[in-house]
């Protein structure tokens, strides 16, 4: 897929805010500082589309870019945040959580993991209520470039062992680095090919 277009679009405080055109939605989400706007700007080609900071908590509300006027994709605030107060953290959560139960126009969420970290609980919880809820979802390694090609599957198959624990059926997943693009074309073809499936 070439990415023609990509437009901020808005950004919301809750589900009943967001875009009301049923245009498909990607939506992107992990841990704090994990990565997922430098990845949707990554994927888009367009620096500074999406907020990026090294002080973890950049991205508060549902952000949605508009691309090629056919799909969305949506950065999320992350999870796992230690440095705010408990209500914020609660009102964040609840945010997520209804955008993510109650949104019908989305279709997939690309749970982001640091491919440098070994498998941290905070994610296979959320993974694991992901599916609770029954809500599709994709893993993307992040941030690859920082750690040797070895450590990086090393890492990743570390893992997909964690998770076989609890889940039959592996997910598909990404690997990939804002840095040098890696992944970017596994990505675009996977959401390309999800499309398509959809107006079939
Ligand atoms: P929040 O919105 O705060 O939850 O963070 P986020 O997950 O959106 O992370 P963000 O994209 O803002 O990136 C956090 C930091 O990691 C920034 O300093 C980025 O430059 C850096 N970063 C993100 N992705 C990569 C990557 O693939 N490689 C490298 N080297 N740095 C990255
Ligand atoms: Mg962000």
């Amino acid at each position: 897929m070439i990415i023609k277009e990509s437009v901020f679009t808005k950004s919301s405080s809750t589900y009943t805010q967001c875009p009301t055109d049923g245009l498909p939605e990607y939506a992107f989400i992990g841990r704090s500082n994990v990565g997922k706007s430098s990845l949707i700007n990554m994927l888009c080609q367009h620096k500074g589309l999406a907020k990026t900071s090294s002080v973890p908590g950049k991205t508060q509300l549902i952000n949605h870019f508009l691309i090629n006027k056919e799909w969305y994709v949506v950065d999320l605030p992350g999870y796992g945040f230690a440095r705010i107060g408990k209500e914020q953290r609660e009102k964040w959560q609840k945010m997520v959580r209804e955008y993510l139960q109650q949104r019908k126009s989305l279709v997939c969420v690309f749970v982001l993991i640091d491919s440098r970290l070994a498998p941290q609980r905070i994610d296979l919880e959320f993974i694991n209520t992901l599916g609770d809820m029954q809500v599709p979802f994709v893993l993307a390694f992040t941030k690859t470039d920082k750690i040797s090609a070895g450590k990086t599957a090393t890492n990743v198959d570390n893992f997909l062992q964690e998770l076989r624990n609890s889940w039959e059926e592996l997910p598909p997943f990404f690997v990939t680095s804002a840095e040098t693009g890696l992944g970017r074309e596994e990505i675009l073809s996977f959401i390309d090919n999800t499309n398509q499936s959809l107006n079939k």
